[in-house]
């Protein structure tokens, strides 16, 4: 290939642990109801992970499923990108244990740790890399075990958030003309580390030598989320020179459904453009874009062609959206 390259999104799979544990059962164990939970955040269950399933073998599953809606065999893949924040040891990267269970020697593979950002993260340095020639092929995995680090006793946390793995397989192509070309058609990532207090986990192998609980001041997340992820969908789209109204859906980090809703109509976009799981999944943090991607892409809803607004913020904080021409 000699001129500019795009990554096309070429397929996307996902996995949910079986176990479904629903806001009742949470209410059993902590001081909180089904009715405080779906009025606050819209969720209405989350899926938790086996204790024997660790984050790779989540992430293996998502990307197993990833290939084969792609069509793609893994000796095609050249590098897998995980964003999590929940890895199964503090090293090695999840991402070569997914290489190792896929049977994959070649090429490389390493994680990326923006927490709820992970995913944007993960697809704006895999599309750089593919569009630099790193990779033909790479795979791309948001997979989390969040339920490994949310103190059970805490019911301003516990409740909202969940387990599960989503991937994309991205694959080099000719570049010709951003409005009409499919893939990653630009992307924008921020960060701003004076935020740490905001949400955080108090532990590490630096700070604590353990791993820790999550810890979060929720409505001053909630005020900073609604503000930056209406700012930078807007520079996302000003940078590839479409507007609001272009997007055919917006996929979002699925953390809470007044957060989904406000942002919507700060765009001027309306709910029905908009992919919602949260109820279904929680918030699984670095999962939750590629989850809702696979859901609305299986149930027919996103076609080829479509234009997609993926759009995250998480702890650090951080922030991005990735502009999408599907398929
Ligand atoms: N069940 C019942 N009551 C609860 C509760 C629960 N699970 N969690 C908190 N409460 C109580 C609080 O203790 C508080 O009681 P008080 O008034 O007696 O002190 C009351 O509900 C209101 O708490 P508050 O935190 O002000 O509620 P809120 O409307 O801001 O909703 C969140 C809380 C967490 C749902 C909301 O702030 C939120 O979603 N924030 C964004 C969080 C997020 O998405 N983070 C991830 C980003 S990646």
């Amino acid at each position: 290939m000699s001129g500019a390259l795009r990554s096309r999104v070429i397929g996307c799979g996902s996995y949910l642990p079986q176990r479904v544990v629903s806001n009742d059962e949470l209410a059993k164990t902590v001081d909180t109801s089904d009715e405080w939970i779906i009025e606050r955040t819209g969720i209405r269950q989350r899926h938790i992970a086996a204790d024997e399933q660790k984050t790779s073998d989540l992430a293996t599953e998502a990307a197993k499923a990833a290939l084969a809606h792609a069509g793609v065999d893994v000796s095609e893949v050249g590098l897998i990108v995980v964003a999590t924040a929940t890895p199964d040891d503090t090293f090695p990267a999840v991402a070569t244990q997914v290489q190792r269970k896929l049977g994959i020697t070649h090429g490389a593979a390493f994680d990326v740790q923006a927490v709820c950002s992970g995913f944007i993260y993960a697809l704006t340095v895999a599309d750089a890399m593919v569009r630099a020639g790193q990779a033909k092929v790479a795979l791309v995995i948001g997979a989390e075990t969040f339920s490994r680090i949310l103190d059970w006793e805490d019911r301003t946390t516990c409740v909202l958030f969940g387990d599960g793995a989503g991937a994309v397989v991205l694959r080099a192509e000719e570049a010709s003309n951003i409005h009409t070309d499919h893939g990653v058609l630009a992307s924008r990532l921020h960060s701003d580390g004076r935020y740490r207090d905001m949400l955080y986990v108090d532990g590490g192998p630096s700070s604590t030598r353990t791993t820790g609980f999550l810890r979060m001041k929720g409505r001053e997340v909630f005020r900073h989320a609604v503000e930056n992820l209406a700012s930078v969908v807007g520079e996302v789209l000003d940078e590839a020179g479409f507007e609001p109204k272009d997007i055919d859906w917006v996929v979002p980090h699925q953390a809470n459904r007044r957060i989904l809703e406000s942002t919507a109509k700060k765009l001027g976009l309306s709910m029905d453009r908009v992919v919602m799981t949260v109820d279904r999944h929680a918030n699984t943090s670095a999962a939750s874009v590629p989850l809702a991607l696979d859901a609305a892409v299986k149930d027919g809803r996103i076609k080829s062609g479509d234009l997609l607004m993926l759009e995250a913020m998480g702890g650090g904080f951080t922030w991005g959206g990735a502009l999408v021409r599907w398929g």
